[in-house]
This record gives C-alpha cells, sequence and structure tokens, in this order.
C-alpha cells in the first residue's frame, strides 16, 4: 500500500514540490499557507498538513511586540526561518525578504535571498510591491531563488499606502495591482500573495495569472489563502483585521493554565508526589545525617527532595 496522500500527483517522500503548486491550481485545488516563527509552531503547521509556511516579517508585531514590520531584521528572519525549518519537513518554508533588505540593487537582494536559503534553509523568498521590486524578484529568481511576490496591502510601505488598510479600491488602482502581479509573475516569482483587496480583484488577478495567488483578505478565489499564526490562534492582543478568522482562543487557554499554576505554586499543591525526585532510603538518611551541613535549621513544609534542571 502506497502512503502517498491522494491529492498530491507526484508526490515524493519529505518535501513538497513546488512546482505541485502549479498543478494545485490547475486541478482548482486549494492552497494553504500559515505563518509560523519558531519550530514547534512549524511542526504543528506540518502535522496539520498545510502545504506553505511563511515566516513573515508580522513577527515583527505579533511576536516582538513592535508597531509595524519596518524594523525587522534580515538576522531576525534567518534566525526564526532556521528554527521553522527544524520543525517543519513536508511543507514548503518561504521567508520574508524584511524592510530594507532588497530595496537598494540586484545584488543586495540576491545576497540577502541567499543567506535565507543557505543559513536560514528556505525553500523560497517573498518580497513585497510592484515597481522597483520586479525586477529584484527577476534577479533573485535568476540565482536560482523561487520568489514569490505580495501586492494590494504591503506592511512595509504602508505609511506611503494610508495605513493598514485595504487597497485596490477604484478601477484604477485595481487595475494596478492586477498589472503589478502580472510582472511579477513574468519575472518569474512562482505565487503571488493578494492582501487586503476587494472580493473582484482577488477574482480578475486569480484569472489573469498562470501561478497561484494566496489570498489574505482578497475574497474566496484565489488559490490559496493565508493566515498569521497569531491572529488565527487568537494570542495577538491588537486588533485584528477584518479578514482574520479566529479557529482558537489560545491566548484565553493560556492565561487560564497560568493562572492555575501560579494558584498551584502559591497554595504549595505543586509540584506533588509524581513531580519529584526520590533518592534511595539509606542515601537520603546519609545525606541528611552526615555532615549536616546542607539541612536547613528551617523547617521544610514537606521532605526534602532531590531535584534537577535537566528534563529526565
Ligand atoms: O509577514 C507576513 O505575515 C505576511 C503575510 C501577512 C502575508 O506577509
Amino acid at each position: 500500500m502506497s502512503d502517498k496522500p491522494p491529492r498530491y500527483a507526484s508526490w515524493t517522500a519529505g518535501k513538497l514540490p513546488l512546482p505541485e503548486l502549479l498543478e494545485l491550481k490547475q486541478r482548482g485545488e486549494k492552497i494553504v499557507m500559515v505563518t509560523a516563527y519558531d519550530a514547534p509552531s512549524a511542526r504543528l503547521a506540518d502535522a496539520a498538513g498545510v502545504d506553505l509556511i511563511l515566516v513573515g516579517d508580522s513577527s515583527g508585531m505579533v511576536v516582538h511586540g513592535r508597531e509595524s514590520t519596518v524594523p525587522v531584521t534580515l538576522d531576525e528572519i534567518v534566525f526564526m526561518t532556521q528554527w521553522v525549518t527544524r520543525g517543519a519537513k513536508r511543507p514548503l518554508v518561504v521567508a520574508d525578504m524584511p524592510f530594507g533588505s532588497y530595496e537598494t540593487a540586484d545584488e543586495q537582494a540576491v545576497a540577502n535571498a541567499v543567506r535565507l536559503v543557505k543559513e536560514g534553509g528556505a525553500d523560497a523568498v517573498k518580497l513585497e510591491r510592484g515597481g522597483t521590486s520586479v525586477q529584484r524578484a527577476r534577479a533573485i529568481v535568476g540565482a536560482g531563488i523561487p520568489v514569490m511576490g505580495h501586492v494590494g496591502l504591503t506592511p512595509q510601505t504602508a505609511t506611503v499606502l494610508g495605513g493598514f488598510k485595504a487597497q485596490g479600491r477604484t478601477a484604477d488602482r485595481a487595475r494596478q495591482l492586477v498589472d503589478d502581479a502580472l510582472e511579477l509573475e513574468a519575472a518569474g516569482c512562482f505565487a503571488i500573495v493578494l492582501e487586503a483587496v476587494p472580493a473582484a480583484v482577488g477574482r480578475s488577478a486569480t484569472q489573469a495569472l498562470s501561478v497561484p495567488t494566496i489570498g489574505i483578505g482578497a475574497g474566496p478565489d484565489p488559490d490559496g489563502q493565508v493566515l498569521v499564526w497569531h491572529d488565527m490562534l487568537g494570542f495577538y492582543e491588537g486588533r485584528a483585521p477584518r479578514f482574520v478568522k479566529r479557529y482558537a482562543e489560545l491566548g484565553d487557554v493560556i492565561v487560564d493554565a497560568l493562572r492555575r499554576y501560579a494558584d498551584d505554586v502559591r497554595s504549595g499543591s505543586f509540584p506533588e508526589e509524581q513531580h519529584t525526585y526520590a533518592m534511595p532510603a539509606g542515601e537520603r538518611e546519609a545525606f541528611e545525617t552526615g555532615s549536616g551541613q546542607y539541612v536547613s535549621s528551617t523547617p521544610l513544609r514537606r521532605d526534602s527532595r532531590s531535584s534537577t534542571r535537566k528534563r529526565t
């Protein structure tokens, strides 16, 4: 019996082959993408069967508490990509190129994309906007690295766009966005993220492009969807965008667990016997009655116990 998942035509053990994304679009099967920023999250996303993991610069906001993605550095994305690629075996891992890591010149863009692949272990990189980014995408693809484009609301340039708000709401701007996406496709991008655009723009771009579109607030028609981990799982404190669907309220679950832990510690009901290491009776007696130098005159609440910080 084959262990080949039925939905992948040319699946081989391990990594999802990049060309499968195009085949999924052609077969009308949706592509699933989520962000992740560390190994355990990546492992969970892999276990859930997601196709693509984005090490997004959204980490700057949802993990590192910043107001925007602009200050995120290449080193941060390299580190997080290393963690994610240790946890995710089958999903393709896409590393975001942070603001300032590709705008200056093709050489800069290629050198930084190479770091994400070589040091981080990314399978592909993502950059934002049309315009000069089209040429950067072409240069990176030319160096042999798969590139994902990103148009619509591009958080790295949110100030120019007037803030974190939907884009392409006039016919002219909508046409411009689809043109940007087409130019990125012509530059060799294997997929394009469409963020915070009207559903009509999501539909047109998806019909116009041969490569898959991945929507986030672009309606139901894109070839796939992406959501930010902390938004969809309910442990980001800030106001979530309109396009987020919360699939869990993990923030509440975590606060409840921490409160119960704090109560147990304060009341002395944790740790219990099963969380505690014992000593052979003779050794304990020798230890406690021996020199006496380690036994405090302060009475212990319970029996003295040995412990270790190592996970044993
Ligand atoms: O950084 C990020 O998480 C992103 C997604 C919103 C597409 O770019």
